[in-house]
């Protein structure tokens, strides 16, 4: 089993590199740390209480903006070799970063692979901590970047990958849906059925529920598309605001996750929720996100453009 220690980036493609990076800076409140040719790198992570912070957590490049991929980290980053040999050995064909691709995502080594959607996923070795704090152009009171929403063609199938080639574990249910942690964070992953693979949302904390509902009002006056919230989850306990990003990436501000404790991990049962939409927010915000809601809404939402 591959035992993966932390979620650490999300790189996506963009037609418009710049109003990307006006976006990720100037809404969001990412820090950019660096820009380099095609690429722009944002760091969200502050340092406290977090045992330092990722080089970087979000990568915007010049590219197609359907073209996502998701990096993790090892427990230990000794096991790489072990690691792609286990995924070759369950079909899932390796592919190892070459010095300048290392370079670029601040890494030691790397390798890349599809999950059985066609996401595309990298696990990295040694990657780089920084000592700086980030001092981003919009104080969102972010603390660290902490999940995102894969998209999945198959739920079950997909949980089913995550739970036993990888040390994922279910921590909630909506409908066929896991919620899945690989650390104690409630969820590192959270699987959205949909038609096509890649990431559905990125998710960053904030301080505390004054940032979410700061940026609400923030958001408003800018005339950010705010698609569901604010909110609470009653899966993770988060208190949450989704809005649009550039090429429709949907973005998250949330506070308070739920930790399961590892002493608790054997006695920890996930729970099941129906897919409707209060098991989604317990306080009654209703989301405008297709994936939210049940399949025949979708369909119809589809069918009418
Ligand atoms: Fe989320």
């Amino acid at each position: 089993m591959i035992d993966l220690y932390d979620i650490r980036y999300v790189r996506i493609g963009t037609s418009n590199l710049s109003h990307a990076i006006e976006y990720a800076t100037r809404i969001v409140g990412l820090q950019l740390a660096r820009r380099e040719g095609k690429y722009a790198y944002f760091r969200s992570d502050n340092a406290a209480g977090r045992g330092g912070a990722r080089d970087h957590t979000l990568v915007y490049f010049e590219g197609d903006p359907t073209d996502h991929a998701v990096g993790f980290d090892l427990r230990s980053a000794s096991e790489l070799d072990k690691v792609a040999a286990q995924l070759e050995k369950a079909g899932h064909p390796v592919q190892y970063g070459s010095r300048e691709q290392c370079e670029m995502r601040a890494v030691e080594a790397f390798i890349a692979f599809r999950d059985p959607s066609g996401n595309k996923i990298e696990i990295v070795a040694k990657p780089f901590q920084t000592g700086e704090r980030p001092f981003p152009a919009r104080d969102a009171g972010i603390t660290h970047f902490s999940h995102i929403g894969l998209r999945t063609l198959d739920a079950k199938r997909d949980e089913l990958f995550w739970t036993t080639a990888m040390n994922a574990r279910v921590s909630d249910w909506i409908g066929d849906a896991a919620l899945l942690r690989i650390n104690t964070v409630h969820h590192s992953l959270a699987l959205f059925p949909s038609r096509y693979p890649g990431v559905q949302h990125i998710n960053h904390q904030v301080r505390d529920i004054d940032d979410v509902m700061r940026s609400y009002y923030f958001l408003q006056e800018k005339g950010v598309k705010m698609v569901f919230g604010p909110g609470r989850h009653p899966t993770s306990s988060t208190c949450f605001l989704y809005f649009e990003g550039p090429d429709r990436m949907v973005y998250e501000y949330s506070v308070g996750v739920k930790h399961i404790d590892p002493k608790d991990e054997e006695s920890y049962r996930p729970r099941r929720f129906p897919f409707a939409p209060e098991s989604f927010c317990m306080w009654g915000s209703r989301p405008d996100i297709p994936e939210f809601r049940k399949e025949s809404d979708a369909e119809r939402a589809r069918s009418a453009h």
